[in-house]
């Protein structure tokens, strides 16, 4: 068929301005809005602007997604899935087994990412052999952060057990401070949960219980001893606790109103972003009991299959941005996490994500690598949901047993 003229110089104007011609709409959704996530956000979106192409925005606000998540299932239910989403773990083979990802093997191909991945993650980002998503970091799970200020005060040490963490809580009480800054909200609670099971069970029973979700090590002593120290946490925290959001707890750490809180590294990203310095006035150490473990969570972006061709190749340049070693430098020194992508330079980044840096590798060769159930890495979203909201009934429930609790857990886990 015949150019028509409009067409033609359309093409003219694609040859003289190069970037121009290629430039797309990328639409991501994600659920990084606190002070240090929405910073990582910001420098993914420089990136894209950098190659020329338009960011559209699709943030979703609330901690570990599942809000983010219940928008991206109509969204897509009604046709009009975003390019990219910030899915992970399991989830990703559930949305890919519904036909709606897109092959990104090309991309994966051109940058050498099974070389430069961890086999293990990068085999989490295949459905069938072929990449349908791609990573951006490493976040640790089991960690502790305290204000060390306060710590002195209340004459304690960041706790290395569980009963050295009970002592420092009291003393931080006596005190007058609030001891555990917590948000009371289902993936919070499940997030102490799992750095408590991992502490107090080892992890051995770890990935009974909360991987393979084994029967009989749901029901055991040793979850009903992780179930009621899990409980006994909550004396240590504010009666402001439910409904608060994750980052608000670590600003009660950071103005010194609480002394600690357990929450994965994405709270380093909160001190940062508050211009506070690690080891002076804040410190991180591995929660309780789990100096020799690691509870892993990496955060992935997932691409939808797109028709219009400027978009898919935005698309394309998001995911090859992604993994590129300036964006996981700059991402990850904002996000509190540490570069997915192997041999990378840390010389930047400060003491608590060279722990971390160190801890993955020692753990993975150890055995004690495991994958965080409560940010969606171990099992199928489905039997997270249900065993999460047992978990939060439990915390929240004056009357229930740990035996009760026990029982609840495991026949959530059985159900799905
Ligand atoms: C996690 C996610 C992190 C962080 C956190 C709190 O699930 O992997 O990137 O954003 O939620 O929102």
């Amino acid at each position: 068929m015949a150019r028509t003229p409009l067409k033609a110089l359309a093409l003219a104007a694609a040859l003289v301005t190069g970037v121009a011609a290629h430039a797309g709409e990328v639409e991501v959704l994600h659920w990084w809005t606190s002070g240090g996530e929405a910073k990582a956000a910001t420098a993914l979106k420089g990136q894209m602007l950098k190659l020329g192409h338009t960011w559209r925005d699709f943030a979703v606000a609330g901690g570990g997604g599942d809000s983010a998540m219940t928008v991206l299932k109509s969204r897509v239910v009604s046709g009009n899935a975003p390019a990219a989403a910030q899915i992970k773990g399991p989830s990703i083979q559930e949305w890919a087994r519904e036909g709606v990802l897109a092959n990104i093997d090309d991309v994966a191909k051109a940058n050498n990412w099974d070389a430069l991945l961890p086999k293990p993650i990068a085999d989490g980002l295949k459905y069938k052999g072929s990449y349908v998503a791609a990573p951006v970091n490493v976040h640790r799970v089991n960690w502790i952060w305290a204000n060390p200020a306060v710590l002195a005060k209340a004459g304690v040490k960041l706790p290395t057990t569980w009963d050295e963490f009970f002592t420092a809580a009291e003393a931080l009480k006596k005190a007058g401070v609030i001891p555990v800054a917590h948000g009371g909200q289902n993936w919070q609670d499940f997030t102490t949960f799992e750095s408590v099971a991992l502490g107090v069970g080892g992890v051995d029973f770890y990935k009974k219980a909360l991987v393979q979700l084994d029967q009989g090590a749901l029901k055991s002593p040793t979850m009903e001893k992780v179930l009621t120290t899990f409980k006994r946490i909550k004396d240590y925290t504010d009666r402001n606790a439910p409904g608060r959001d994750w980052n608000l707890a670590t600003a009660m750490v950071i103005n010194g109103q609480a002394g600690m809180q357990l929450m994965g590294d994405w709270a380093k990203g909160e001190f940062i972003a508050a211009g506070k310095v690690p080891g002076k006035d804040f410190v991180c150490a591995a929660a309780p009991g789990t100096a020799q473990a690691f509870t892993y969570n990496v955060d992935s972006f997932a691409m939808f299959r797109i028709k219009n061709e400027a978009n898919v190749k935005a698309q394309k340049d998001l995911a090859a941005a992604l993994v590129s070693p300036e964006f996981q430098e700059v991402f990850n020194l904002n996000k509190g996490s540490i570069p997915v992508r192997l041999n990378m330079d840390l010389s930047k980044f400060d003491d608590c994500a060279k722990l971390s840096a160190n801890d993955f590798v020692a753990s993975a060769k150890s055995g004690g690598l495991v994958p965080s159930i409560a940010h969606g890495m171990a099992v199928p979203s489905a039997a997270e949901g249900a065993i999460k909201d047992a978990v939060s009934q439990f915390w929240n429930s004056d009357r229930m047993s740990a035996k009760d609790a026990m029982e609840r857990i495991a026949s959530a886990a059985r159900a799905q």
